[in-house]
């Protein structure tokens, strides 16, 4: 099997980094003097067993129980968990495509069979997603690398017409401009629905690798028994709790972010690309037809990395990280100089 390929991470510093939708942000100051308290002597034991302190933190901030958490080192664990947990040799796995590159690379560990399914040219959900006798089903929303979001009723729908888990991974939720994009209140009415977040990306935490799963208290304890006995550590932890009780912190960068997606959309619709609607910290910018490696490596040698993919569907499309509005600054200016000496 082929891995899973991470995005580069550049050793210098002085790179614009805009390749894996991090946030160009700090974490909130509440953060490290929580962790402060966690270094000593507390190390020398072993973590909660079940993150029980965040996921009580989480439950009262998320308006669940905690029964209906589980805490993973990282999204990419619990899916991995979800995988296991749920996917044996010959089930089928099905998901729109292009999407999050991981699930392939997951299903091939467990030796599932992969049904991916076209996304439409406006990505919504395809109609025959719901067709595949899937023992799990993924939609990223908003998607990655199109940026783009279903409606709610779309997922309960499908949610409904699916006999096998829904996994809704919604790693770039906090990103949207509507209050109502998520699906967690949704656990309580769907008993096959999974709802992912992480901390990696609002929050400024991907360092830190912790994510959350919702969902209802039967398929939350199942999940209980296939992690890890101790599988997030301590400070990450601490780390995400604290990150919970100041969200005015990550709300503010959230709003910046936001500010600054507007003006990178304007400004490359201004230079000939088609940008679809984002509503992520990050945009897929086109040019039909296109082959887009060159301007990626030019980039690159100006030292500003962004993600493109060496796939057919994908070439002609780059896809970035929405920075600071200082870093979009120079992107757009590198990537105004560079189209003009192409064409
Ligand atoms: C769609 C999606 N899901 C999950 C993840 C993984 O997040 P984490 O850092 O919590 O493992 C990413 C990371 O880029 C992502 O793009």
């Amino acid at each position: 099997m082929t891995g899973y390929v991470p995005g580069e991470q550049p050793r210098s510093d002085g790179t614009i980094k805009l390749n894996t939708n991090e946030n160009p942000y700090p974490p909130s100051p509440r953060i490290l003097s929580s962790l402060r308290k966690a270094i000593s002597p507390s190390l020398r034991l072993y973590p909660e067993p079940l993150s029980d302190t965040l996921r009580s933190v989480a439950a009262s901030v998320y308006g669940v129980k905690p029964e209906n958490i589980l805490a993973g080192n990282g999204s990419d664990e619990i899916l991995s968990i979800l995988l296991r947990c749920f996917v044996g040799r010959n089930d089928r796995v099905a998901f729109p495509v292009p999407t999050y590159s991981l699930y392939d690379t997951l299903i091939a560990i467990q030796e599932g069979e992969r049904a991916a399914v076209e996304f439409p040219p406006d990505f919504s959900i395809p109609e025959t997603l719901s067709d595949q006798k899937a023992a799990l089903t993924f939609l990223c929303n908003p998607n990655s690398p199109s940026g783009t979001l279903v409606s709610l009723p779309d997922i309960q729908r499908l949610a409904r017409s699916l006999s096998g888990i829904l996994v809704v991974d919604e790693a770039y939720v906090d990103f949207a401009e509507s209050e109502g994009a998520s699906t967690l209140p949704l656990i309580r009415m769907h008993p096959n629905l999974v709802v992912l977040r992480t901390f990696s990306k609002s929050f400024s935490l991907a360092g830190m690798r912790i994510g959350l799963a919702f969902a209802s208290e039967e398929i939350i304890s199942g999940m209980m028994k296939v992690k890890d006995s101790y599988n997030l550590n301590r400070l990450s932890a601490m780390a995400a709790a604290a990150a919970l009780r100041d969200m005015p912190w990550m709300i503010k960068n959230v709003r910046r972010i936001q500010k600054s997606r507007r003006v990178l959309t304007v400004g490359l619709q201004k230079i000939g690309y088609h940008v679809y609607p984002s509503q992520a910290n990050f945009i897929l910018a086109r040019k039909a037809g296109q082959n887009l490696k060159r301007t990626y490596e030019e980039l690159k040698q100006k030292q500003i990395l962004v993600r493109y993919f060496d796939t057919p569907e994908l070439q002609d499309c780059l896809r970035i990280t929405v920075g600071t509005g200082k870093e979009i600054k120079s992107l757009l200016h590198e990537m105004r100089n560079i189209d003009a000496a192409i064409a």
